[in-house]
């Protein structure tokens, strides 16, 4: 755990900082005085890369690839610079960081902040409050999150220890897909000609595709063992467009965090995480030398009806020898096991993983679930088209472009921030505050789709007070195919009181809810052909984007905003933004 540290160059001078502030303020509350201050510099620079046998040309942060490992504590300010030394215009997300008060560091490109142009910098400031677990950070704008992303470690306070046996040794296993395309031109060709982007070459397991893909046995992630330890695994899915199963042959997983939230510990053989998700698992290892090593696999949950990656990445966990003599590269001869995975459109082990789910609700560590709702919302989610411009030959469904939409509505994103446009009063022209809080035309969400699957579009936002309590239902529609679609909120956890198949029912499912103990995190799985309900208590103001983390859903339009209102209390209103903050 104390090697993390290490790699925090301002450790030495964040602690005099933290050391100063205690002297000067003795007054401060405790979560105050223990937080220090980790500084950060991104420098967004094109690196080549080589995978598969090919190499190209690619954004990245400081030549990394992933890219660097931010870690923090509990309580801890981040200030990451971040300055763009290539010519696409570039965003940086925390993704799952609360951002209380501090929208203005959130970074989706056009809704939190105008992007960071070519030989311009943006500091990014920030605290971590009350959460700790596994996050990551990545681009927010276009498809630059395919190259330009890595973890976030956040450790509990110091002294405070996590709430299951101290690890051995923490890893952080970050998944992504590989284009050997520039993925710029393929989600700008695929929403030129409206069809389906082409897919990505191959996963990656902490950016090494494995050896199962061309020229890569030399590109494998090996994790390598002693006997009768636990490691505490800290994976992330910073993938594209995929869920992926993942699985280590002959382990046993047990689930302690996701999204930053410790969970009722639980033991699984394979975990599922979708794009946007993050999940801490203790792996015990065999207690003596087992003569043998043992694949890691990652490899989709596909439940569309489009072209995906149908490939595995694959890493290695291999054992040392207690006696030092013998190098792990003896493995060679050992027998390898391979683990076997759910099949590809696996839902029935899915919905019964995140079945599994809790919260730990213990008084320690709280779910503080709203037990009223003051705002109902029932938003479905899909697919849809709009029309082909005339003079074009479009490749989307039946000679149309591919649209996504949340209650049939496709975002357009604006020519400004949008929380800029909130913060000075500018939204004329920007935005409009007249999201629709259910369809407009009820259909049978997952019957017979409609012949219409013609989309409407707007920059419309749904606008609550401060510290309304939510709850939202989101439906699936059979709409161009059943689908599941991790939805993601920025700037909110959320409680997960119920999910299933078919149509939401208002006047049964409810009773189903679980207002004790549901999982609390930032990004939930809409099932194919079923609906999720959440919760959140809307206390930090600001405009917070929510989209599918599908990348391919969420250009086309699957994504809204929720505008949260200042309070009346000067701590409950969003301060105004930093004086770098870049301009559209
Ligand atoms: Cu991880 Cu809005 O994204």
């Amino acid at each position: 755990m104390d090697a993390f540290l290490l790699h925090s160059r301002a450790l030495a001078g964040a602690l005099v900082f933290a050391f100063g502030t205690f002297l000067l303020f003795p007054e401060l509350p405790c979560a105050q005085q223990t937080g220090i201050t980790r500084h950060y510099k991104f420098d967004i620079q094109m690196t080549n890369v080589t995978r598969l046998c090919h190499t190209k040309s690619m954004v990245t942060v400081n030549g990394q690839f992933p890219g660097p490992r931010i870690v923090a504590r509990e309580g801890d300010r981040i200030i990451v610079k971040v300055v763009n030394h290539v010519q696409s215009n570039v965003s940086i997300h925390w993704h799952g960081v609360r951002q209380l008060r501090s929208g203005w560091a959130d970074g989706p490109a056009y809704v939190a902040q105008c992007p960071i142009r070519t030989g311009q910098s943006y500091v990014y400031n920030f605290t971590i409050v009350a959460q700790r677990g596994t996050l990551f950070w990545h681009a927010h704008i276009s498809w630059l999150r395919a190259t330009l992303y890595g973890p976030i470690v956040i450790l509990p306070k110091l002294g405070v220890p996590y709430p299951f046996a101290k690890p051995y040794k923490e890893v952080p296993v970050i998944f992504g897909e590989w284009w050997n395309a520039d993925t710029e031109a393929v989600i700008n060709q695929a929403l030129q000609t409206g069809g389906g982007p082409n897919v990505s070459d191959a996963y990656t397991m902490n950016g090494l595709p494995g050896p199962w893909y061309n020229c890569s046995a030399k590109d494998t992630f090996k994790l390598s063992v002693k006997p009768g330890r636990t490691y505490l695994l800290r994976i992330i899915n910073a993938a594209l467009n995929d869920e992926l199963f993942f699985s280590i042959a002959n382990h046993t997983l047990t689930i302690v965090e996701v999204d930053a939230v410790y969970v009722k510990p639980f033991d699984t053989d394979t975990l599922i995480t979708a794009p946007g998700q993050t999940a801490n698992v203790l792996l015990r290892t065999k207690p003596s030398f087992p003569g043998a090593t043992f694949l890691m696999l990652a490899r989709p949950y596909a439940t569309g009806q489009g072209i995906f990656d149908n490939t595995i990445t694959a890493g290695i966990l291999e054992y040392r020898h207690s006696d030092a003599s013998s190098s792990p590269s003896s493995s060679k001869k050992l027998p390898l096991f391979k683990p076997s995975l759910p099949s590809l459109n696996d839902t029935t082990f899915v919905a019964s993983f995140t079945s599994k789910l809790r919260s730990l609700a213990t008084t320690q560590y709280p779910a503080k679930v709203p037990q009223t709702v003051d705002r109902h919302f029932f938003f479905t989610v899909g697919l849809g088209t709009s029309p082909c411009p005339r003079n074009q030959t479009c490749q989307g469904p039946n000679g149309t472009k591919f649209a996504a939409t949340i209650n049939n509505v496709s975002f357009s994103m604006p020519a400004t921030a949008l929380l800029q446009a909130h913060f000075f009063g500018q939204s004329k022209g920007i935005y409009t505050p007249d999201f629709p809080i259910t369809p407009l035309i009820p259909f049978n969400y997952t019957g017979t789709p409609p012949n219409n699957t013609l989309v409407g579009s707007g920059t419309r936002l749904v606008v609550l007070p401060f510290n309304a309590s939510v709850e939202l239902v989101m439906q699936d529609t059979s709409i161009l195919g059943n689908e599941s679609h991790p939805l993601h909120l920025h700037g909110f956890n959320f409680f997960v009181v119920g999910q299933g198949f078919g149509n939401h029912d208002p006047a049964k499912d409810p009773a189903k809810f679980n207002l004790v103990d549901p999982v609390e995190r930032n990004t939930v799985s809409v099932p194919p052909g079923g609906w999720v309900a959440i919760r959140f208590l809307a206390d930090n103001p600001g405009v917070w984007f929510m989209h599918c983390h599908l990348e391919v859903h969420t250009s086309w339009g699957l994504k809204m905003a929720w505008l949260v209102l200042d309070g009346n209390l000067p701590n409950q209103k969003l301060p105004p933004p930093p004086s770098d903050l870049p301009k559209c």
